[in-house]
């Protein structure tokens, strides 16, 4: 049998470097935008004819939520036409792929949480564009995991525990405690995907830290893991006004095999501090 050879696009991402953590070197080709733009279509058929990988994942993307808004061409090129090449060339090939999307893609009207059969209404350039990313792979190769995940983050990257851990240690911060989601710490996520794989049961996914939660006790939760003594101040959305709009509900549940359930968010914010703290 020949080894396993995954391809991760997207590899200097918050996802992309979890997953490589995941497996090991030889189960894994990496590459970024330097190795492989997915907006360019010739391309990619070029170097995934090349590699034959057993699988992609595509964990690239566009992910300037704000910015998204008024470099909307931007974010459609890489969120809805880079899964399209990709789906495109790896259905062309017979090769399963993994595409990444988020809670984004709902309004955040819901008063439970989302399952994969929720439907989709998003309110920002970004929850569009990642949207018409899922049908667009939907549409090229049958053979294909869309995994819907939110709040991702890591200790390599930017992301919100990193910057609100920075901001306390200089002192009290102000959270909003009013946008609910399911915070997703990234090695957790990839683990999950590795799980996945293993079902070839193509289909919609949600893979999200487990349980829901609010800006403002994710902070808490965060500082009293992290061990920052700072107060931590609720204020509504209103006090901090942004040009995209986020759902305010965001939580995912599944209602596909509990085999891929992730750990609960607070594990995830326990991991994150053990890391951090190290
Ligand atoms: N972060 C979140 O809170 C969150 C929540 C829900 C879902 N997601 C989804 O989860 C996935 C992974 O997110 P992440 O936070 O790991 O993203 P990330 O840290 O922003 O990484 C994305 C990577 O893709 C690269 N990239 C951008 N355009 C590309 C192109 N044309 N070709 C190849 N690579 C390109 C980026 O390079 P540059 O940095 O140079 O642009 C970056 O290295 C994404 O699909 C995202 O939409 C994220």
């Amino acid at each position: 049998m020949s080894p396993v050879n995954n391809l991760v696009l997207g590899a200097n991402g918050q996802l992309g470097q979890a997953l490589q953590q995941v497996w090991a070197a030889s189960k894994v080709t990496a590459w970024d935008i330097e190795e492989l733009d997915i907006t360019r279509l010739e391309v990619v058929r070029k170097m995934l004819e090349q590699l034959r990988p057993c699988t992609v994942i595509n964990a690239a993307a566009y992910t300037r939520v704000d910015d998204a808004e008024t470099d909307w061409e931007a974010a459609f090129r890489v969120n809805a036409l880079g899964p399209r090449n990709l789906a495109l060339a790896t259905g062309e090939l017979g090769i399963p792929l993994v595409q990444i999307s988020t809670d984004y893609v709902f309004d955040g009207k819901s008063t439970r949480p989302y399952h994969e059969f929720d439907r989709p209404n998003p309110l920002s350039v970004y929850g569009c564009s990642k949207w018409a990313g899922e049908e667009a792979v939907r549409a090229a190769n049958p053979k294909h995991y869309i995994v819907r995940t939110a709040w991702l983050y890591h200790t390599a990257g930017k992301n919100f525990p990193s910057t609100i851990c920075g901001l306390g240690r200089q002192g009290d911060v102000r959270v909003v405690n009013d946008q609910f989601g399911s915070p997703t710490y990234a090695p957790h996520l990839a683990a999950g995907i590795d799980r996945l794989l293993e079902t070839q049961a193509y289909g919609t996914y949600h893979l999200a830290g487990a349980g829901g939660t609010s800006w403002y006790d994710f902070t808490c939760r965060l500082f009293q893991e992290v061990g920052i003594q700072s107060t931590v101040l609720p204020i509504s959305s209103d006090q901090f006004p942004r040009p995209a709009a986020r759902p305010p509900y965001g939580v995912l549940t599944t209602i596909q095999d509990p085999f891929i359930l992730l750990p609960s968010w607070e594990e995830g914010v326990r991991a994150f501090a053990n890391a951090w703290n190290q």
